[in-house]
């Protein structure tokens, strides 16, 4: 697991290259797609370089991590639209190109296992974006979440919605209870893993992430046994890290050519 301490803008910057480096080598690249604060200043980034030096998608597929349950359709919230405004609709992908699981199935189950071999058909995920909640969760996998789970719906915990109301009009009560999520398996299938956190409140779970025992007490630990597994982190997110020196030191000397 490399670990990468640095300002905010130079983590977004760093994520972009990545996806930038990914899809210029492997045009019909599949990419895996967080909504949340997180990776928003990546997609503002991506949409700079669509728009400034023809970084295009039209090739790519992607696939979300997560979706509320039971969001009527033009709830902006709703995890499908956020990602239709933060990203898909600023840059070039294809039709259909963007998917997310279906949180307004008549049969979740079935959408679950509809969602799973959608990603299987496409190839798999070649890099998955990611945030982590402060109670240590990825996509929506909550603490408690089975380390082999696959897509699912799950109940959010009380941390998660109270974290999210800011999205709600500060009203947890408008916060859905209930979320289609990809399992904490489907997410390590992924090729590459970036996780982006940002902000003292994130200062935990991360130390947690990358220092703590793996446990599905804190589920995002599954990412210490992926090969290719990056944490983004800024000052703040970093501050309980017990090895920092060793993480800043190790990308100080990084060399230029090996990107993340
Ligand atoms: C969203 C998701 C969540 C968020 C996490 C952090 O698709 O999968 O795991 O990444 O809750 O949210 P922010 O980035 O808003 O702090």
């Amino acid at each position: 697991m490399e670990v990468v301490i640095a300002p905010a803008e130079e983590l977004a910057r760093l994520a972009a290259d990545a996806i930038e480096n990914l899809v210029r080598s492997k045009p019909d690249a599949v990419l895996g797609l967080a909504t949340g604060s997180s990776p928003l200043k990546v997609y503002d980034e991506l949409a700079r370089r669509h728009t400034e030096s023809g970084l295009s998608f039209a090739g790519a597929r992607a696939f979300m991590l997560d979706e509320y349950v039971g969001l009527p359709a033009e709830h902006p919230e709703r995890y499908r639209n956020v990602i239709e405004k933060e990203i898909a609709s600023r840059v070039d992908f294809a039709p259909g190109a963007v998917q997310g699981p279906d949180g307004l199935a008549d049969d979740l189950p079935a959408a679950c296992a509809a969602y799973e071999a959608a990603i299987a058909d496409a190839g798999g995920v070649d890099l998955q974006i990611l945030g982590i909640g402060t109670d240590g969760h990825i996509a929506f996998n909550e603490p408690g979440s089975s380390l082999a789970s696959r897509t699912r719906i799950k109940t959010l915990t009380q941390q998660t919605r109270e974290d999210n109301a800011r999205f709600f009009e500060d009203d947890i009560d408008r916060v859905p209870h209930h979320c289609l999520t990809q399992g904490l398996a489907t997410i390590m299938s992924a090729r590459h893993l970036v996780l982006l956190a940002t902000g003292k409140g994130k200062a935990e779970a991360v130390h947690q992430l990358t220092e703590g025992a793996v446990s599905a007490l804190w589920p995002a630990t599954i990412m210490q046994l992926h090969p290719h597994a990056t944490v983004l982190v800024d000052d703040a997110a970093a501050s309980r890290l017990q090895l920092a020196g060793y993480y800043r030191q190790t990308f100080e000397s990084k060399p230029d050519w090996q990107g993340l």
